[in-house]
Order: C-alpha cells, then structure tokens, then sequence
C-alpha cells in the first residue's frame, strides 16, 4: 500500500505535490529554490541525491522532525502529516534537484 502510494506520488505532476507541501504547511518553512528557515528542496535533493534510501529517511523525518543536519534551526514534528503523504513528499522533495 505505501508502494503503491510512493508510485502514484512519483507519476503525479509536479505542481500536485507542491500544493500538497503547501496545503500540509511545508512551505511556510520551505521553498523549492531557496532556503527559508529551512532548507531549499533542491539543495535537499542534491544532498541525498546518492542515497538509495533517502526517500525513506526523508519521510520518517519529515513526520518526527528533526536537527542539526542543516544547521542549528531544527524541524519540528510535522503530526498533520499521514505516513502515505510524507513518502509523497518526500519523493517529491528528491525530485527537484
Ligand atoms: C517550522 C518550520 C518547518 C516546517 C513547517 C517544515 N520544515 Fe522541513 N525543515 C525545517 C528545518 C529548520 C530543517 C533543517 C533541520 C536540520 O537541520 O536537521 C528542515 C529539514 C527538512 C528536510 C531535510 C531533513 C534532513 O534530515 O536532511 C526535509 C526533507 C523537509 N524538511 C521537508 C519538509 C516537509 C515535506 C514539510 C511539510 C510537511 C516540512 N519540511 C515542514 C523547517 C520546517
């Protein structure tokens, strides 16, 4: 069932996905092409961009929150935020480098 959500996520138009980040409040912290309080999308897609596993990590962190991997600034939970939708997210997320 995630698989099957990760695929959909991956065919959907790039444009859902960002409506999808704006509607779960990413974008309050996040833009695509540059850093708010948070990193920018592309310079998170460039870092994990050889990690087989990142769209996994990626997902877990983006419900759980986390920090100090882009600097002092941590990300706090993100609990609106369903485990289907956080893979989307985050497949999405690796796909704007
Ligand atoms: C309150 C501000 C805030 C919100 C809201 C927020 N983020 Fe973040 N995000 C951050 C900060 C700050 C970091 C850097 C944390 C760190 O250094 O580990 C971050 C890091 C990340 C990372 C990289 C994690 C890593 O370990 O490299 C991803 C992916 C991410 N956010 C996605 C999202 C998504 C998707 C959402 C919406 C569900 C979201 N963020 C909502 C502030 C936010």
């Amino acid at each position: 069932m995630l698989m099957a959500a990760l695929g959909l996520g991956l065919a959907a138009p790039a444009f859902a996905d960002l409506a999808l980040a704006t509607s779960k409040n990413c974008m309050s912290c996040h833009a695509v092409e540059r850093k708010v309080l948070g990193p920018s999308f592309k310079d998170i897609a460039a870092k994990y961009k050889d990690d087989k596993g990142a769209a996994n990590t990626l997902a877990t962190k983006i419900i759980k929150g986390g920090s100090g991997v882009w600097g002092p600034v941590p990300m706090p939970a993100n609990n609106q935020v369903s485990e289907a939708d956080a893979k989307k997210l985050a497949a999405w997320v690796l796909s704007t480098k």
